[in-house]
């Protein structure tokens, strides 16, 4: 018997990965979907959404993705880690995630094709073409410059491509710098680490969302407050110190999780 099992859970509740069906709509992470849902549909071109390490980016952008599912006039494309050698192999991985298949091996020619991609989709079969980027830290500034011209193609009334960059707060100084890009940015946004309003609610989603009985309490308020003195609701560290307090409650056979246990569990994070 696994140990969620053990306090009557379906599934794990607190695993690590971005699970869109564990994301709990915060304030701040529900503001962040709704702006970027808003600048897709209405194709105004480049969105940067940043954040701290560990405050939700990726999940967030899983569920963006999954918000789009069912309407077909949307063409998704997610790079996870834009971390390339030389911007001749940024452009042939665009070249193969857009399915183009140029007929020479140039960067011109490439970025040509994509081109040529983007009017197909965008103006001939009327759809919205989306590339979502992850870890946007990781781009140099040659690759801003490709993603810059690749902005460039619209017709009269709209963007062709809409860009999508997620990133640690890093990318930001040298994306002022380069004041051509920071120019074309229709929608900026931070995500902040939750309140301890909030930090509870994910807490209760994410119990809830594993099967959690609601009639059941698995945190003491202490317990609570002392998990946000500790993690200052950054969602990634709620969840690790959360997963650690549940497992040595069913270790130690107890039925609540209280501020000694969870800060046994920091004690032992920090050693
Ligand atoms: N709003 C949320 N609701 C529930 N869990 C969340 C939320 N945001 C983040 N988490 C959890 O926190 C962990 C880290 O989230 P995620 O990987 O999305 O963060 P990140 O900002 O992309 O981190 P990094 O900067 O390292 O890339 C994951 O386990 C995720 O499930
Ligand atoms: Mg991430």
């Amino acid at each position: 018997m696994s140990y969620y099992e053990e306090i009557g859970l379906k599934t794990e509740p607190f695993s690590s990965s971005p699970d869109p069906a564990f994301f709990y709509r915060s304030s701040a992470h529900n503001t962040a979907l709704q702006r970027l849902e808003i600048a897709i549909r209405l194709k105004r071109g480049l969105s940067l959404v940043l954040g701290d390490v560990g405050t939700g980016k990726t999940t967030m952008l899983r569920t963006l993705v999954q918000s789009f599912a069912d309407d077909d006039k949307f063409t998704f494309h997610m790079i996870l880690d834009p971390s390339y050698k030389s911007e001749f192999q940024f452009l042939s991985s665009l070249v193969k995630m857009f399915g183009v298949k140029p007929d020479s091996r140039s960067t011109l020619n490439y970025k040509d094709e994509i081109q040529k991609y983007l009017f197909k989709k965008g103006v001939d079969e009327d759809k919205t073409v989306v590339l979502l980027i992850d870890e946007g830290q990781k781009l140099s500034t040659p690759f801003l410059e490709i993603l810059r011209t690749l902005l460039n193609y619209e017709t009269n009334e709209y963007k062709l491509l809409q860009l999508v960059i997620i990133a640690q707060m890093e990318l930001l100084p040298r994306v002022k710098r380069l004041k051509n890009f920071y120019d074309r940015i229709m929608l900026k946004y931070i995500i902040n680490p939750l309140d301890e309003r909030d930090t509870k609610e994910m807490i209760a989603f994410r119990l809830m969302s594993a099967g959690l009985d609601s009639s059941r309490r698995l945190f003491t308020d202490g317990a609570l407050r002392v998990i946000f003195e500790y993690s200052q609701g950054y969602p990634r560290k709620i969840s690790i110190l959360c997963h650690d307090s549940l497992e040595m409650l069913v270790m130690n056979g107890d039925s609540m999780v209280d501020e000694g246990i969870v800060s046994a569990c920091i004690k032992r994070e920090i050693i």
